[in-house]
């Protein structure tokens, strides 16, 4: 049997499948790099397959390697490879995860129009198959209408209106009732717990605004129980969860994906991009928030969020802006307010001697060796 025609086929799909692949690691890149280039967007050059994924973990590796001093200051030991190359290439740069590039927008202009782009030019990108397995395929994952409607679902049941949800729930089935359970627990009880560990990190430190928060709490709701109406009405500790999610944001950046080729503002973005919206270090940034932005001070959000950023709200996203915010916030929220006020009606908390002050991102960012405080009753 003449076996020459298997082997030239063979060596045909060899080739089209080495010239598919240097396509995309190579050619890609190049074209995106030098198009964004011309632009004026600089940033860490391209390195064949890895991008600068190698660089950026030794730099976080080394960063995060032990602990640190006890202030916020955690933007450049958290994200390092950001910090140094903000200085270097301005505040929007063109950085690689492995051959996908990923522009880094921090101009709140910017922000404001990726976020709230109703004619999806600015999809979130495809969670892998792993991740929807664990997540579950549910509102954080799903797009166009399967979305719509989850999401409509969900603000029913955030909003007490049981019945109406009840009804709307008859027309999703058991494995999306399923999902978005995996989806609520995994996107809502990592991220509150976050939030409330480092509250009172910062109330066992900053003991004068524990004092404020307690006497409101006393003045609102006495020695009772916690209710709907009296939450709503804890002013100071409100301020203070600001200021928490502030300092230490849960999401540290939101992505989203350029689907086809874009205008953004003055700049042309190719297709298959992806956007990186760095919400930790917006929250850092002096230009925004003053000189003593790694400083807690609850007092920046007496006259809420336009007020305490300068009118530049969108630099403040802690839960994400636009059409795909948290659907959990007020609800995330009202659960912190609830256990602080809790503990405040009955302890005075201050900082364990075992505390070793050592944030670390992974996804979100955590304290590595847990939060200690020694409670005393009253
Ligand atoms: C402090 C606590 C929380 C933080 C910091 C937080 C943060 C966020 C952020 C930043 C986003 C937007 C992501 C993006 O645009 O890419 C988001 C979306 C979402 N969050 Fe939360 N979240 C919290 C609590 C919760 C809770 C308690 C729930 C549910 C019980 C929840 C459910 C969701 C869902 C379903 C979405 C996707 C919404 C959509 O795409 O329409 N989150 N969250």
């Amino acid at each position: 049997m003449d076996i020459l025609p298997f082997f030239s086929l063979g060596a045909g799909f060899l080739f089209y499948a080495l010239i598919k692949f240097f396509h995309k690691v190579w050619w890609i890149p190049m074209r995106i790099q030098f198009l964004m280039g011309s632009q004026g967007i600089r940033g860490p050059s391209y390195r064949f397959i890895y991008g600068n994924t190698k660089e950026i973990s030794t730099m976080r590796e080394k960063s995060m390697g032990g602990p640190m001093e006890l202030s916020h200051h955690i933007f450049p030991r958290l994200q390092p490879h950001l910090h140094s190359w903000f200085k270097l290439y301005g505040m929007s740069f063109l950085q690689w995860h492995g051959a996908t590039a990923e522009l880094v927008v921090t101009d709140p202009e910017f922000v404001k129009e990726i976020m709230n782009n109703r004619e999806q030019y600015y999809p979130k990108p495809e969670a892998d198959v792993f991740t929807k397995k664990i997540t579950g395929d549910g509102l954080v994952a799903s797009k166009g209408e399967k979305w719509t409607k989850l999401r409509k679902l969900a603000n029913h049941a955030f909003h007490a209106e049981s019945l109406k949800a009840r009804v709307d729930t008859q027309e999703i089935s058991v494995e999306g009732i399923i999902d978005e359970c995996k989806t609520f627990y995994t996107a809502g009880h990592g991220t509150t717990t976050l939030l409330l560990s480092w509250a009172i990190l910062l109330l066992a430190i900053n003991t004068d605004w524990q004092e404020k928060a307690r006497q409101e709490v006393l003045k609102v709701l006495g020695c009772g129980r916690p209710n709907s109406e009296g939450i709503s009405r804890l002013k100071l500790m409100g301020m203070i969860i600001s200021e928490t999610l502030r300092l230490y944001p849960p999401a540290v950046s939101l992505t989203r994906k350029v689907q086809r080729e874009v205008r953004l503002q003055n700049l042309i973005l190719p297709a298959n991009m992806n956007l990186n919206i760095p919400a930790l270090a917006l929250h850092h940034d002096p230009k925004i928030w003053g000189e003593d932005a790694h400083l807690f001070k609850p007092e920046r959000f007496s006259e809420g969020v336009a007020k305490a950023t300068n009118n530049r709200p969108s630099a403040y996203i802690p839960f994400g802006l636009g059409p795909r915010v948290c659907v959990g916030s007020s609800f995330a929220i009202d659960e912190v307010k609830i256990v602080l006020a809790m503990i405040l009606q009955r302890y005075t908390f201050t900082l364990s001697p075992n505390y070793i002050h050592s944030p670390i991102q992974v996804i979100a960012i955590r304290p590595k060796h847990g939060v200690q405080v020694v409670l005393h009753a009253f």
